[in-house]
């Protein structure tokens, strides 16, 4: 191999690494990353992260985000991560999760933990089509409609549900602490049943209208029409039927 050729060589072989670098990502800042047999552990915990990171390894199997500052969950905050197994996101501060912030990892995803944060709505369908054991426990749960549609999209997962514990409601007689598996109204048909009441009263309101209009209106023509009546009946003695009396008094004058 010639000088020149050599150089060359070099140049070619440094530019395929630069080219391949990319889709061997190191590790995020303050992360640590252990390879195991099946792809990479990747773990963040502790380490005061705002957000979720951006630059995770798209071989990650485990990302363990738990104890940092993060406050929301982006839409696909998790895309590309094509083999991710298990998230662990427990004490953070999360507030909600949109419908998309899981989406791209649905699949894989086997375990997700998103205790100790302060989600207290998520998105209907922000479960739909997980297939992984969730864990949903210490947050401050708003048990409403939305929840319950949520929670029973994952019948497979009475865990989740077992461990929520409602911090507000729109049940009146609600206690807050209350297990959410024991609140056995069911939430969509109360919000259902309010509206149809006002619906109800609504409807009344405007039937009462319509029938003190109709009676109104009766009683006036009747009104009318009597005195009409009377007003024929007073007419003098052209009436038929007593032509005699007519006669007579012709005949009087
Ligand atoms: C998530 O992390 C917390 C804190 O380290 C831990 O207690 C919890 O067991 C982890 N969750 C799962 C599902 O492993």
């Amino acid at each position: 191999m010639t000088l020149p050729d050599a150089c060359v060589f070099c140049l070619v072989s440094g530019c395929l690494l630069l080219l391949l670098l990319p889709a061997t990502r190191g590790c995020p800042k303050s992360c640590v990353c252990i390879r195991r047999s099946d792809g990479l552990d990747v773990s963040c915990s502790h380490a005061r992260l705002r957000a979720v990171p951006s630059d995770i390894p798209a071989d990650t199997v485990l990302l363990r985000l738990d104890h940092n500052l993060i406050d929301a969950v982006p839409d696909r905050a998790f895309r590309g991560l094509a083999r991710l197994r298990e998230l662990n996101l427990s004490h953070n501060a999360v507030e909600t999760l949109g419908e998309g912030a899981l989406r791209g990892v649905e699949s894989t995803l086997r375990t997700l933990d998103l205790s100790h944060n302060r989600i207290s709505r998520v998105h209907r369908d922000a479960f739909a089509r997980l297939h992984a054991r969730v864990l949903i426990g210490d947050n401050p749960w708003h048990c409403d409609c939305t929840l319950q549609q949520a929670l029973r999209v994952m019948a497979h997962n009475h865990e989740a549900a077992g461990r929520v514990r409602c911090h507000s409601s729109p049940l009146l007689d609600h206690r807050e602490g209350q297990p959410f598996l024991t609140m056995d109204a069911d939430l969509c048909n109360l919000a259902k049943r309010t509206t149809d009441y006002a619906m109800l009263v609504t409807m009344f309101g405007w039937f009462a209208m319509v029938v003190s209009y109709v009676v109104y209106y009766v009683r006036q023509n009747q009104e009318d029409a009597r005195r009409h009546l009377e007003y024929l009946k007073s007419l003098p003695s052209k009436a038929p039927g007593r032509p005699e009396e007519t006669e007579d008094a012709s005949t009087a004058v």
